[in-house]
């Protein structure tokens, strides 16, 4: 069959070269695409966000599936339009994208289904925002719908909840998806991620994974869409009982009871403390990059498990993983998660990738007269598979050391949290 992948990270790159293993795949299609992607896949210029280009190109070639990888165009129900066209696609409909559409939804659904998360209270304006935020001294304040993973404000004090409260209410910096807010106590703890199969009935965890948010090493800098991740995670060991149990589960169940059964992946953002934890979102997709740490180690077919998601048939999957773990250090453009240049040459690419158990996922490259230039803020994920995490963190690393173009910056401690845990 033909399928076609929708996005242009370094996620999308994982999901191609894992499609490209499939014997059922006889061409894939990646839109947008990066130059990674091109090595697998025929790239096709349409923005992952136009749906009625995506619907267009999809009818006229013929695909047998689609995957979609970034959580746009689903909570935009790009889902619904394929399937009213009668196309297979992977991935929730807008109903039940909500869950990361929406953050008031969201705390909506866990509070229904009795799933553990912070003490939260939905604002939609600022006369109610200063008559009843009275309570929180402390609290991570966002804005309801999509920000690309800057629509969240963590406040130290109460002069600090206004400000935030004020730049998303009146500023309105994010426009609509700010204007309606959910302020939150704040957690402590450690954050982790589960993904999951979904088929709207049935639910399959993937292995765990933690990402590293901040720019610089020791959890130090700006935020950014992610520097690296791991997988699995120990801190989340002996806890997926309860996370299938008492998170997955019932909030399967609470969005089928609203007429919004939820297909696809399902990644569940985690706050642990001991043998505890709270969800700290939902995410209506797979992670990035987390699925490039993920993704290497599943050792199934990638079109039969996302096949049994759409028919609904996940429960005649055993999803098989490979022993041992992964560890993908993100390779940034000087300046990210600032402001950044573009059209650097890349160096050593087929360096990095002739070591075994090495693997380069490109995120925002770009090809130009068969060179590799860079394109975006997040370049290239090396991930690096070991038969530990010190063996995984070692090839990552050895496999970034190829690697070079001007102003290169990376962390040099991914996955140094989980050296030394069992
Ligand atoms: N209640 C909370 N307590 C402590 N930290 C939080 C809380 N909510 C969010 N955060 C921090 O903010 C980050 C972003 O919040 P999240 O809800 O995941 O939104 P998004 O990923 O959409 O930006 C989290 O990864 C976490 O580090
Ligand atoms: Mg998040």
């Amino acid at each position: 069959m033909k399928v076609l992948v929708i996005g242009s990270g370094g996620r999308e790159h994982a999901l191609v070269w894992k499609l490209s293993q499939s014997k059922r795949v006889k061409k894939i299609f990646c839109a947008p695409g990066n130059a990674g992607t091109a090595e697998f896949a025929e790239n096709v210029p349409i923005p992952a966000d136009d749906i009625e280009a995506m619907l267009k190109f999809a009818l006229k070639e013929k695909i047998g599936l689609t995957v979609v990888g970034p959580e746009a165009p689903l909570v935009n129900g790009i889902v619904d339009e394929f399937q009213k066209k009668g196309l297979r696609i992977f991935g929730p409909n807008a109903k039940a994208a909500l869950i990361e559409g929406s953050k008031a939804f969201s705390k909506e659904v866990m509070a229904a289904a009795g799933v553990k998360t912070a003490a939260y209270k939905v604002i939609v304006g600022i006369d109610e925002a200063q008559m009843s935020l009275g309570d929180f001294e402390k609290a991570a304040v966002k804005a309801d719908g999509l920000a690309s993973g800057k629509g969240v404000f963590i406040c130290n004090s109460k002069s600090e909840i206004m400000g935030a409260v004020n730049k998303l209410l009146q500023g309105k910096i994010f426009g609509d998806a700010g204007s309606r807010i959910v302020v939150e106590e704040l957690l402590e703890g450690e954050e982790a991620s589960i993904l999951a199969f979904c088929d709207g009935k049935n639910v399959k965890l993937m292995v765990s994974s933690q990402d590293h948010k901040r720019i610089f090493d020791n959890d130090k800098g700006a935020n950014t869409g992610g520097m690296g991740a791991y997988s699995p995670a120990p801190i989340v060991n002996g806890l997926e009982k309860k996370i299938l149990q008492k998170v997955m589960l019932p909030v399967m169940k609470e969005l089928a009871k609203r007429g919004a059964p939820y297909k696809g992946v399902l990644y569940a953002g985690l706050m642990i403390k001991g043998k505890d934890f709270k969800v700290l979102e939902f995410n209506a997709r797979f992670g990035d990059p987390e699925t490039q740490v993920v993704i290497p180690r599943l050792e199934n077919d990638l079109v039969d498990v996302l096949e049994a998601c759409i028919d609904g048939k996940l429960d005649k999957i055993d999803l098989k993983w490979r022993e041992g773990s992964a560890c993908c250090v993100v390779l940034a453009s000087k300046g990210y998660p600032g402001e950044y240049e573009k059209g650097k040459e890349i160096q050593g690419l087929a360096n990095a990738k002739a070591f075994k158990d090495v693997f380069v996922f490109h995120a925002g490259t770009k090809l130009e007269n068969g060179r590799v230039l860079t394109n975006g803020g997040r370049v290239l994920g090396v991930t690096g598979l070991g038969k530990s995490i010190k063996e995984a963190i070692a090839n990552a690393y050895t496999g970034v050391s190829q690697i070079d173009f001007e102003g290169m910056q990376f962390r040099h401690d991914i996955g140094k949290k989980a050296l030394g845990r069992k």
